[in-house]
């Protein structure tokens, strides 16, 4: 069964974890990393190791899984030549990666031009990777394979010779996993308030977050992207400028930012952090047609001794469209009672978890009207626990 793994909230919600996690347990024919570029920071702790991927999909632990750096994706190929290097040196094998000949590439200017304007405006991570979009839509953009005709500094040519051999047409291949229905992971960066369509723009970055971009920017059939699952964190963190409706400015959004590591993996800029948004990730969960929820990093939240979660908004819909008006947003909030810390490691089961847990998580369950499928109390494999 082919699944896609995408975030419901601001990014960061742990998908490579989950993507990992799932991958081990019954491992897909192959990963496709489907939108955005280096500016997202994915990471995995396996075997005792951390690794970060930021252009690679998660799903290279496994050296019989495929990974495909998808059509969709924007390449800054110096720094994909590094980041093959780094992992290589921790020892994963990169046989079996690809990269879509029709994944456009950052350039220098690209991320010139991000650096000196959108980085302070909209706080992007400063990676190029709005404006390698914008060349792309304006049809001046220039795609991986058209890189074998240009004129090149020598510095880029090393890293274009490097990663010759991993570029291929990834459509191709995958109508055929398609067809012969082998499966298909199709991982998503960032998440749905960070889509360029739905998000809560002009703050949001320059892709399609949102599942249906893993069919359409592949060239692939709408059902191909199967189960959609969607990640949320317990609570909400954003990196960047722009609304946050239950943002935390206090000693509460301190501690969770301490012991949630909230520190970005990409720009190492601290989070954002505040209380779980139920309008917010109701809003996801409607939108990408979730089918199996995740929640993250509930450990996290143990010890704060009431935990508020946000179930309503006062003020904020556009007279006009009825748009939300996210910036003005004032959350009304519900408050429960927190959770004792647990040697986490030892929770395998619904019935082993602090009931305080279980009430929170029937809580959002009881508002989103669906299940929560999994949760994760670690940075673990082990630590994913289907309810
Ligand atoms: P850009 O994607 O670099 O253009 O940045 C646009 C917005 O998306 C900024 O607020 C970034 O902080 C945010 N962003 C981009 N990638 C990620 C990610 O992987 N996780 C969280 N936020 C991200």
């Amino acid at each position: 069964m082919n699944k896609t793994i995408v975030g419901l909230q601001w990014g960061d919600e742990a998908k490579a974890k989950v993507l990992d996690t799932l991958a081990f347990i019954s491992p897909p024919k192959c990963v496709v990393r489907f939108n955005g570029g280096n500016n997202a920071g994915h990471t995995v702790v396996a075997n005792g190791k951390k690794y970060i991927f930021h252009a690679v999909p998660a799903g290279v632990l496994n050296p019989n899984v495929e990974c495909i750096i998808g059509s969709g994706t924007v390449v800054d190929i110096e720094e994909l030549y590094k980041e093959i290097l780094a992992l290589t040196g921790q020892g994963l094998s990169l046989a079996n990666l690809k990269i879509s000949s029709h994944a456009h590439v950052i350039l220098p200017e690209h991320k010139a031009l991000d650096a000196s304007t959108t980085k302070n405006t909209i706080g992007t991570t400063g990676r190029g990777i709005g404006p390698c979009y914008s060349a792309k839509i304006a049809r001046k953009g220039l795609r991986v394979i058209d890189l074998f005709n240009q004129q090149l500094t020598p510095d880029l040519q090393e890293a274009i010779n490097f990663i010759k051999p991993f570029i291929t047409n990834t459509q191709q291949s995958l109508l055929k996993y398609y067809k012969e229905d082998r499966s298909i992971f199709f991982e998503g960066a960032q998440g749905m308030m960070l889509d360029i369509d739905n998000g809560t723009y002009p703050y949001v970055t320059s892709s399609n977050a949102h599942p249906g971009a893993a069919a359409t920017t592949n060239g692939l059939p709408c059902s191909s992207i199967g189960e959609v699952i969607g990640i949320s964190k317990a609570y909400t963190t954003r990196v960047g400028l722009g609304p946050f409706p239950t943002e935390l400015n206090d000693s509460i959004g301190d501690y969770i930012r301490k012991i949630g590591h909230e520190y970005g993996s990409t720009t190492g800029r601290p989070r954002r952090c505040g209380w779980l948004d139920l309008v917010q990730l109701k809003y996801a969960v409607e939108m990408a047609g979730v089918d199996q929820i995740v929640l993250t990093k509930l450990d996290v939240l143990a010890d704060v001794p009431e935990i508020q979660v946000c179930t309503a908004y006062q003020e904020h819909l556009d007279p006009i469209s009825q748009d939300i008006l996210w910036e003005k947003a004032k959350p009304c909030y519900k408050t429960l009672t927190g959770f004792p810390k647990k040697d986490w490691s030892k929770i395998f089961r619904w019935d082993d978890l602090p009931t305080k847990m279980q009430d929170y998580i029937r809580f959002i369950e009881d508002y989103l009207h669906q299940k929560i499928n999994y949760i994760s109390l670690g940075p673990e494999r082990e630590s994913l626990i289907e309810l």
